[in-house]
């Protein structure tokens, strides 16, 4: 008990020596302080600041169609989605369906198991553009170009029955699909809880 508070002093002496010859203490520890680090140019934070959120503001130049989606999945995608995007077992989900037990689904407080594909859960068509460009392929994310990431979600809103099988997509077209099921989803904006958002 009584040697704990002397072993966080001499912790904090040691953590404000750090860089700091004159002794006054870590009062100021700014990274130009320690001579670590430089500020990063906006160019950079370009590269990974890529999210695109519900409304679609941040969706890059570029299209695509259905059917460049078509053979782009075929030949991405299909190995872990499934050719007619059914999914695979050992975690892989199906993105292309609307199952029968899902159609006009319960939200919530129904034990019945659903199964979520794009046309019957996501609320918005933007996001599916935003998920497919950050985290697919799953093992090389971040490989496939914006007019890639277009035809995907062209072709998966199509197959779908979200989007008619001609369509091409670009930053507009994308911004103007309503998803079948978005009305489901209600903005959580209860206060006075613990707030996870
Ligand atoms: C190596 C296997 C693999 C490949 C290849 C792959 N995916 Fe996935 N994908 C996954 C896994 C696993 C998940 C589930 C990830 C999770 O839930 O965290 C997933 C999730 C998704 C989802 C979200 C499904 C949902 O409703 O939650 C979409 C959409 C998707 N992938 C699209 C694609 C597209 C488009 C391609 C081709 C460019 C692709 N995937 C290639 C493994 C893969």
């Amino acid at each position: 008990m009584r040697m704990r508070p002397a072993l966080i002093a001499a912790a904090v002496m040691a953590l404000c020596a750090c860089g700091d010859a004159s002794g006054a203490g870590g009062a100021d520890a700014s990274p130009s302080r320690l001579g670590l680090g430089r500020e990063v140019a906006p160019h950079e934070v370009a590269k990974f600041d890529r999210d695109v959120g519900p409304d679609g503001a941040e969706l890059p130049p570029g299209q695509g169609t259905v059917a460049e989606g078509a053979t782009i999945y075929a030949a991405k995608c299909a190995s872990c989605h499934g050719a007619k995007g059914e999914g695979m077992t050992g975690g892989f989900p199906a993105v292309i369906g609307r199952p029968a037990n899902a159609e006009g689904f319960p939200f919530g407080g129904s034990s019945e198991p659903l199964d979520r594909t794009i046309g019957n859960y996501w609320p918005y068509a933007t996001t599916v553009f935003d998920y497919v460009r950050r985290a697919m392929p799953q093992l090389t994310p971040g490989t496939l170009s914006d007019a890639e990431v277009y035809s995907l979600t062209a072709y998966l809103l199509a197959a779908n029955q979200v989007i008619p099988m001609d369509a091409t997509l670009d930053a507009a077209s994308l911004r103007a699909v309503k998803m079948p099921y978005q009305d489901r989803f209600v903005p959580d904006n209860r206060k006075g809880g613990r707030e996870v958002k």
